[in-house]
């Protein structure tokens, strides 16, 4: 009988083994918190499909924020979900606008604490619930949005965010915008590129957390599930264009796109953890069918073992609390 010298279990003999040999591990700083700020609302509003995630008003945005900082986490995500909602989605352009006011007083908690991020993209502001606006026809109207995209990124950079997200997959929104904020002076405000985002099933929790007017799908504009290569050429023209970072969304089931971005990026990369994926595992464990925070660990853990620097995840508060009580 012959037996193995090479043996792999010898690393996995003792958590401290374990620990001191791990690849890869979590951090604080390197996760966002996307929230949802809803206009006019006295009480925070729970979101019946995202188990722990609210709607919230200001003051819980902020209470939010501050907690954050608490906790180490990296920067925050803002999504605004206005009272009054148009054709063109002109509530976007308001200075005082939901999702501008946001940005303002979130400054105001953190300074610089926490990396301000907020949503530039047209369907929460919609009556139609698409990320842009429509021709005659009703296609989305790329050229068009765009220099309603200019005009937004600029009243956020005003409203002080550090960095923008447009999440719009608009062809050609990172240059009309890097170049909008330069015109504004704004020559330091960052820019995430959801790079490669794709038309997803997975987004449905996200449609009633925004309270979205969406009938149909995206699918003329975010890209088709099927598509690896793709993916490739979208992170390609938005480093042209002048992404600071890039992203990949959704990320569980895109972990392949994930890592094949991760190779070829020559700046940071994010992944965004989408509501359907947080969902999913909240379910799961509310079933106690899944261990929830081993599930939630493992999940983002995967998402940083395929290749992303930063993960946006609606437990990032949570994960970060538990990060520091196993230092
Ligand atoms: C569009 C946007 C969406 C998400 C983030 N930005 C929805 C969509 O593309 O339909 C989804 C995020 C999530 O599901 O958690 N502004």
């Amino acid at each position: 009988m012959s037996f193995p010298t090479h043996r792999p279990r010898r690393l996995r003999t003792t958590p401290a083994m374990r620990r001191m040999t791990a690849e890869n591990r979590l951090a604080a700083p390197e996760l966002i918190l996307p929230a949802f700020i809803r206009e006019g609302l006295t009480e925070p509003n729970p979101i019946a499909s995202m188990p722990g995630v609210v709607q919230h008003t200001t003051d819980s945005l902020k209470r939010a924020a501050a907690e954050a900082v608490e906790l180490g986490v990296g920067g925050i995500m803002l999504f605004g979900i206005p009272a009054e909602r148009d054709a063109r989605g002109t509530a976007s352009l308001d200075p005082d606008g939901v999702l501008n006011k946001a940005i303002r007083d979130v400054r105001a908690e953190v300074g610089d604490d926490l990396v301000v991020m907020s949503d530039v993209c047209l369907d929460e502001f919609t009556d139609h619930g698409h990320c842009g606006v429509l021709d005659a026809d009703g296609y989305v109207d790329n050229d068009a949005t765009l220099e309603i995209y200019a005009a937004m990124a600029v009243a956020q950079a005003d409203a002080g965010a550090h960095m923008l997200g447009p999440s719009g997959m608009m062809d050609g929104q990172i240059g009309v915008i890097r170049q909008a904020l330069e015109d504004a002076g704004h020559v330091n405000t960052a820019v995430v590129a959801y790079a490669a985002k794709y038309a997803s099933a997975f987004y449905g929790p996200f449609r009633e957390a925004v309270d979205s007017q969406l009938k149909g799908d995206r699918r003329t504009y975010q890209m088709d599930a099927a598509n690896r290569r793709e993916a490739i050429l979208e992170v390609e023209l938005d480093l042209a264009e002048g992404a600071d970072l890039v992203m990949v969304k959704p990320a569980m089931s895109y972990l392949d796109i994930l890592a094949d971005v991760a190779s070829m990026s020559s700046v940071p990369v994010a992944a965004y953890q989408i509501s359907g994926e947080y969902s999913m595992i909240e379910a799961a464990a509310a079933n106690g069918w899944i261990d929830r925070r081993a599930a939630i660990t493992e999940s983002v853990l995967g998402i940083k073992r395929a290749g992303a620097n930063m993960v946006l995840t609606y437990w990032a508060s949570e994960l970060a609390g538990w990060l520091k009580e196993t230092r």
